[in-house]
């Protein structure tokens, strides 16, 4: 079968998928950690930064905050606390929508949240393109989740991978050529013409769903923000000669393996994004590109410096929390981990005919107001 319908299976099939029979546990306890689920503190640091986008909406109606493959729903439980105890004026206005598509997944996502303080429900995009919201829809190591489509050069033609069944063994191997518009996203990304650089056997990877999910997600919401947490490099090093196995990863009881075919459906597999094919995607879904920077930076913008020395006002005799928060932030801002994922901001929507028009979103985490 191709890799791309091998991934998609492996992570999202109701039975057998990693996250679709919520196998998964994610925490650092779990097979691998995330920064919400770390504690806190991220979810502390990113709160007035959604209440900022918020509080530029219409000073009446409802409003959402959109989570989107919430994990184990812990960034969500923590921004609903954080707003209704900072920003009780908007929380009273805001209601939590979750899209997971694993059931697996959600069952727990609703078990953490039978207490949250805003009111949530679980939903698909498409179930909201006929009442859009306006709000912010947060996707925090989602897009990487996504089905990628791996490709290999072989002799004069690039190939998609497929992987292939030899008795228990499983192999992946060169499968049918890409031709026709199947090359046009290589031409963008400068793969196309090849200048000789890319050897037989090199591999990479394209984002095939990163488009259609864009479109649906921008269809869910008339007016607002979207902030896309994850790993991600920009084309230039994604699709450098040296990076000759692409960035699939997979993880599972806090171990990393290059081998995506290790025990189907026990791993997560995860592929980084690519910079500029998600700012493509996301104009391609009526989104417009506010900007982007490393997490280090977005953190240290919205306070995590001041966050770390207020940790040395507390008692004492919380000294084993304290220095396990220390650790924690200091996590995630470590530029050879957690501080070199991106944020990528986007906007939609325009004000309601004979409104003036809004003044553009000044991000707190971006240095450079969008022009
Ligand atoms: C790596 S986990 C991230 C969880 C959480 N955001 C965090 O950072 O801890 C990926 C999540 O995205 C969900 N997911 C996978 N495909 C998705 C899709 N197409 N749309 C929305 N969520 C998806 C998974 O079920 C899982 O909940």
């Amino acid at each position: 079968m191709p890799f791309h319908d091998y991934m998609e299976w492996v992570l999202h099939d109701p039975e057998h998928g990693a996250y679709g029979s919520g196998r998964l546990s994610i925490g650092p306890r779990g097979d691998f950690a995330t920064a919400p689920s770390l504690g806190a503190d991220f979810a502390a640091l990113l709160a007035p930064q959604v209440a900022q986008w918020l509080g530029l909406l219409p000073a009446e109606g409802p409003l959402a905050l959109v989570e989107t493959g919430p994990g184990e729903g812990q960034l969500a439980q923590q921004l609903a606390e954080a707003l209704h105890a900072g920003w009780p004026e908007l929380a009273r206005r805001t209601e939590l929508v979750l899209v997971e598509p694993n059931a697996g997944m959600a069952q727990r996502q609703r078990q953490r949240l039978h207490a949250c303080p805003l009111p949530v429900r679980w939903t698909a995009f498409e179930a909201l393109a006929g009442a859009p919201l306006r709000g912010v829809v947060m996707a925090h190591e989602v897009l990487d989740a996504l089905a990628i489509e791996r490709i290999e050069r072989r002799a004069d033609q690039w190939c998609r991978q497929r992987v292939v069944q030899t008795g228990a063994r499983l192999s992946l191997e060169a499968g049918e050529p890409l031709d026709g518009p199947a090359l046009e996203p290589l031409q963008s990304l400068g793969l196309l013409p090849l200048d000789g650089s890319r050897p037989p056997g090199w591999c990479t990877e394209l984002h095939p769903g990163l488009e259609p999910w864009l479109a649906a997600c921008g269809g869910a919401l008339s007016e607002g923000w979207l902030l896309v947490i994850d790993y991600a490099h920009e084309a230039r090093r994604y699709y450098a000669p040296q990076r000759s196995r692409g960035t699939l990863m997979a993880y599972r009881r806090q171990r990393a393996s290059g081998d995506p075919l290790l025990e189907p459906g026990l791993w997560d597999l995860t592929a980084h994004l690519c910079l500029e094919t998600v700012e493509a995607a996301a104009r391609a879904g009526g989104w417009q590109p506010l900007g982007s920077c490393r997490q280090g930076e977005a953190l240290l913008a919205l306070g995590l410096a001041q966050r770390l020395h207020a940790l040395q006002q507390e008692p004492a005799s919380r000294l084993a929390e304290l220095l396990q928060r220390r650790e924690c932030l200091l996590r995630l801002v470590d530029p050879a981990g957690l501080g070199d994922f991106r944020w990528l901001a986007f906007h939609r929507g325009s004000p309601v005919s004979g409104q003036a028009p809004r003044p553009q979103p000044a991000p707190l985490f971006l240095s450079q107001p969008p022009a």
